[in-house]
């Protein structure tokens, strides 16, 4: 691939840093490597290099995503949990990522307030990877959108309706990268689960700059209506553990079900998740809500996440692609 855009030394915090050229780029890098990967042709752009994997919330898909993608750039990962450092109990982030920053080439940071991956990124002196904290979730968002790509063969002017809890990570980052991108972004949640002001707002200025449309309503008809994506994502974040009786009360009209699908009009409708999600008895959550609540499945019906829509499966394996692109594109030797 040409390489016409410059991303090195550069961390990856969140959507609104990133031009739209800039989120194209990382996507067909991500096809690029994947295809790479698939025809058994090396890409070990981070060769020698050290990356430290920080989690103070669990993770199956993220930290597999770094893992692997580090192992097939030629990196080493050192993953270190919230019960391995010190990070914010007895040494301050700025001290620690000081220290990290001596050792490591890159660090993921996924966690809570996004302030802590902001001051590891100031202090650390390497590129700083934002594998997820309360506001944003960008590496989910690349994945999403190639997934969207190689299923439409487009982002411009895609139909995306997210629809659940409006104000949690990935919703965000699906409105601003959306609006980067020119997409024509639905976010569809209960009135008191509407995004923050300040993010809509952003999200409005970037969709005037790139021809796309920023929604957000909590009429399931209006969103849905040919929608090339519908998405959603648990009702409850980690974190939050503590809301499932409101939630389910304010998110029940919101589930993905066969209905809602149809009323898209479009038979060859998407359907995305970020995963983990609720759509069965196989869980102790999922469990513990159907004791408690008489829920047999919350934000998506089994019958959904089981069709010919859900693409759920691909998406997660883009995770690793796009993951791969990012660090690559901030920390490699690219050809
Ligand atoms: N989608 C996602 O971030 O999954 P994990 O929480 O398993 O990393
Ligand atoms: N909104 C979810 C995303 C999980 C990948 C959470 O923060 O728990």
């Amino acid at each position: 691939m040409e390489k016409t855009i410059d991303l090195k030394g550069r961390s990856y915090l969140a959507e609104k840093d990133f031009s739209e050229e800039e989120i194209l780029y990382l996507l067909d890098l991500a096809q690029e490597l994947k295809d790479k990967k698939a025809q058994g042709i090396k890409h070990r752009y981070l060769e020698g290099k050290n990356i430290a994997l920080l989690f103070e919330k669990p993770s199956t898909r993220t930290r597999c995503a770094f893992t692997t993608a580090c192992i097939d750039l030629g990196a080493h990962p050192e993953y270190l949990g919230k019960d391995d450092i010190q990070l914010g109990k007895k040494e301050s982030i700025e001290d620690t990522a000081k220290v990290l920053g001596r050792m490591f080439d890159g660090i993921e940071f996924r966690g809570f307030e996004h302030e802590k991956v902001l001051s590891l990124a100031e202090h650390s002196g390497v590129p700083v990877w934002n594998g997820l904290t309360d506001l944003w979730h960008p590496t989910q968002m690349l994945a999403d959108f190639m997934t969207i790509k190689e299923h439409t063969g487009r982002v411009k002017g895609i139909k995306l309706t997210y629809i659940g809890d409006g104000r949690n990570n990935v919703a965000n980052s699906l409105l601003i990268g959306g609006a980067k991108v020119g997409m024509d972004v639905r976010i569809c949640s209960p009135e008191d689960l509407f995004p923050d002001q300040e993010i809509v707002e952003m999200a409005e200025a970037f969709a005037k700059e790139s021809g796309g449309k920023v929604t957000v309503t909590s009429d399931t008809d209006k969103a849905v209506s040919g929608a090339d994506a519908l998405y959603t994502d648990v009702w409850v974040s980690m974190g939050e553990e503590d809301k499932f009786a409101e939630r389910i009360k304010l998110l029940k009209p919101y589930q993905v079900n066969m209905d809602l699908v149809k009323k898209t009009g479009n038979d060859e409708v998407i359907f995305l998740h970020c995963l983990p999600a609720f759509h069965d008895l196989h869980t102790t959550y999922g469990q513990n809500v159907y004791k408690e609540h008489g829920l047999k499945e919350m934000e998506v019906t089994d019958e959904v996440f089981r069709s010919k829509h859900s693409k759920v499966f691909d998406e997660a394996e883009n995770r690793m692609h796009t993951i791969k692109a990012v660090m690559a594109a901030t920390l490699g030797e690219l050809d």
